[in-house]
């Protein structure tokens, strides 16, 4: 299998420890999934993997990785809403599905140490799955990275490196690590297999209801569950599925909205903005890496944006919880998102929300 730059065209066989082109761009992952056909799903594993047949697995490394992700229910919230709880994961985030896929990658390339930097979630699911593979791993996260996923990412064994500065400057300073060499990158941004897991988000979706719903609303900082959710429906739309795009809303914290003020000006590059602290942690990335990319997703599909009130979010979640769902704060955004929408727009129907971080880890 190859990756191709995404700026210059230049292949390279995925068995590559670097992190991006030499050029500066950064990897597509050259891969065709078959045909869209449901009796490709392994109904007998119960993990992503029983979608397989789907993704860019080299061998059964995966196997040894696996920590039974994924399978999240759907349930209705009202009769317009229905939630899928991502959340209920090995390590409480949809991360879960992207870090199983890269990290069997890993295993199958004989990686022995990665590098990875995060808001949390992701490193708290590379943490969790390079344990299981046995491969030595460090993460950076941003001062004020709640407690509770700095103490997971050490109990799995990762070192863990905190930077002072913003979510960007720690992504930077990563960089710079991995610029001295001898480690692998398992980012979520660079890593074109993190998407290829965060697919599974869609192909379960669509084994459960056996239909898509009108309306996804998908968080959108860097945009790893988004462009999984595109590349899934594109497979699915491609195998006859379905006969169209569903609406898909991507969220943005109205404090750092990079993609929604670059929408706002048919701009083709994100907007510059200057992040403000927000309690949506998960989704204030100023500069995200796949900006060009996922803004072309954006027009071609029709995303709408929509910038979350950050005092809707508190509101949010005590809504949420007092239902009995008990989600993080950058979590709760998306749940937001969706009350500021119907205000903004009028009331919508048949709508899927994800509910991807869990509560316990952000009572900071
Ligand atoms: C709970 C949660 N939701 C949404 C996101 C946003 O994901 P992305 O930056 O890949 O768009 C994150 C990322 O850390 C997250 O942890
Ligand atoms: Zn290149």
């Amino acid at each position: 299998m190859e990756f191709v730059c995404s700026k210059c065209g230049k292949r390279e066989s995925t068995r590559t420890r670097q992190a991006a082109c030499s050029c500066g761009g950064l990897w597509k992952l050259d891969f065709q999934a078959p045909k869209f056909d449901e009796s490709l799903i392994d109904r007998d594993t119960w993990s992503l993997f029983r979608y397989r047949a789907f993704l860019p697995l080299e061998d059964d490394a995966w196997k040894q990785v696996t920590l039974g992700e994924g399978m999240t229910p759907i349930i209705p919230l009202d009769g317009d809403v229905m939630l899928k709880l991502d959340y209920l994961m090995p390590t409480l985030s949809y991360k879960d599905r992207g870090a199983a896929v890269l990290i069997a990658h890993c295993k199958s390339i004989g990686v022995d140490a990665v590098l990875q930097d995060s808001s949390g979630n992701a490193g708290n699911s590379v943490a969790a799955y390079c344990g299981r593979a046995g491969i030595r791993c460090d993460i950076y996260v941003p001062e004020g990275t709640s407690p509770k996923k700095i103490d997971m990412i050490q109990a799995h064994g990762a070192a863990i490196h905190v930077i002072e500065g913003s979510r960007d400057h720690c992504a930077d300073v990563c960089r710079a690590a991995v610029r001295e060499g001898g480690r692998y990158y398992a980012s979520h941004v660079y890593n074109p297999f993190f998407y290829e897991g965060t697919k599974t988000y869609i192909y379960e979706t669509y084994e459960q209801l056996h239909r898509i719903p009108e309306y996804l609303f998908v968080p959108l900082g860097n945009g790893t569950l988004f462009l999984g959710v595109i590349k899934a429906l594109e497979e699915l739309l491609a195998g006859g599925a379905i006969s169209r795009m569903p609406q898909l809303v991507a969220i943005q914290s109205e404090r750092c909205a990079p993609f929604a003020k670059a929408v706002e000006q048919h701009a083709a590059q994100p907007a510059r903005v200057q992040p403000q602290p927000t309690l949506a942690e998960g989704i204030a990335i100023g500069v995200p890496m796949r900006g060009a990319e996922i803004l072309e997703y954006i027009y071609r599909y029709h995303v709408q944006m929509i910038q979350v009130p950050e005092e809707g979010i508190l509101e949010a979640r005590a809504a949420l919880a007092r239902q009995g769902i008990y989600c993080e704060h950058t979590t709760a955004a998306n749940y937001a998102a969706y009350q500021h929408y119907r205000r903004l727009h009028g009331p919508i129907s048949d709508c899927l929300i994800t509910m991807c971080g869990a509560g316990l880890k952000s009572d900071h």
